[in-house]
């Protein structure tokens, strides 16, 4: 008997310390500053407290970035609908990938991959950066993928402007080592990245 609890306490100890895929709260659609004053607030930020962003933040970030908003289509516009655009989420725990149909954050790397999505050191230590990487085979034009990509940053802002939390948009990114570190496949391509946390006080 005391075997079988101590072979049930190992089992649920070792599995609490795997990182799975993570789904994440429904998003929360009302709410939030209205436009004029979430515009008012909108700023790029360079130092970042700590503190983790809850799953429901992480949900509602998400959705506001790049999430469907009707059937098929995104809170983004794309040149010709193409939604080539993959959401990696780097947090302490892993390396995600942003699956918006289900709501779910797929484990791609159980590695904190933080300091590879950025050359400014507080990209180590913010809570989350967001790497943007298109599809190639879907999208063909590079600057149409640049200016999709500019849509979901912006919606970023917005969206952390509202909420009080701190982001800036990045262009200062090794990206051949960040696609190496994530594992990118070939055809697809990092445009910018994006941190996001709280603001240092
Ligand atoms: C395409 C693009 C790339 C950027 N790259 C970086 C970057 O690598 N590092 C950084 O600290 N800020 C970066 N920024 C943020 C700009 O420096 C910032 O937007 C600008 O100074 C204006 O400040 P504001 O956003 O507070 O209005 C970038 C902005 C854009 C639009």
């Amino acid at each position: 008997m005391k075997k079988v609890a101590l072979c049930a306490a190992a089992l649920m100890a070792s599995a609490t310390a795997f990182t799975q895929n993570i789904r994440l709260p429904e998003p929360q659609k009302s709410g939030g500053k209205p436009l004029m004053e979430a515009l008012s607030q909108r700023r790029s930020a360079r130092a970042f407290a700590a503190k983790a962003l809850s799953d429901q933040t992480i949900s509602n970030l998400l959705w506001a970035a790049y999430g469907f908003n009707r059937s098929n289509m995104r809170t983004a516009p794309s040149a010709n609908n193409k939604q080539e655009f993959e959401i990696y989420v780097a947090l302490e725990k892993g390396l995600f990938l942003y699956n918006a149909k289900d709501n779910v954050l797929e484990l791609v790397k159980q590695e904190d991959l933080r300091a590879k999505a950025g050359k400014q050191d507080f990209v180590a230590t913010a809570p989350l950066n967001l790497v943007y990487a298109y599809n190639t085979g879907k999208m063909a034009d590079e600057k149409m993928a640049y200016a999709d990509c500019g849509f979901i940053a912006q919606n970023v802002y917005l969206y952390c402007a509202s909420e009080g939390l701190a982001t800036v948009i990045r262009g200062f990114v090794d990206k051949d080592d960040l696609a190496k570190a994530i594992g990118l496949k070939p055809e697809y391509a990092i445009t910018l990245s994006q941190t996001v946390g709280y603001p240092e006080n």
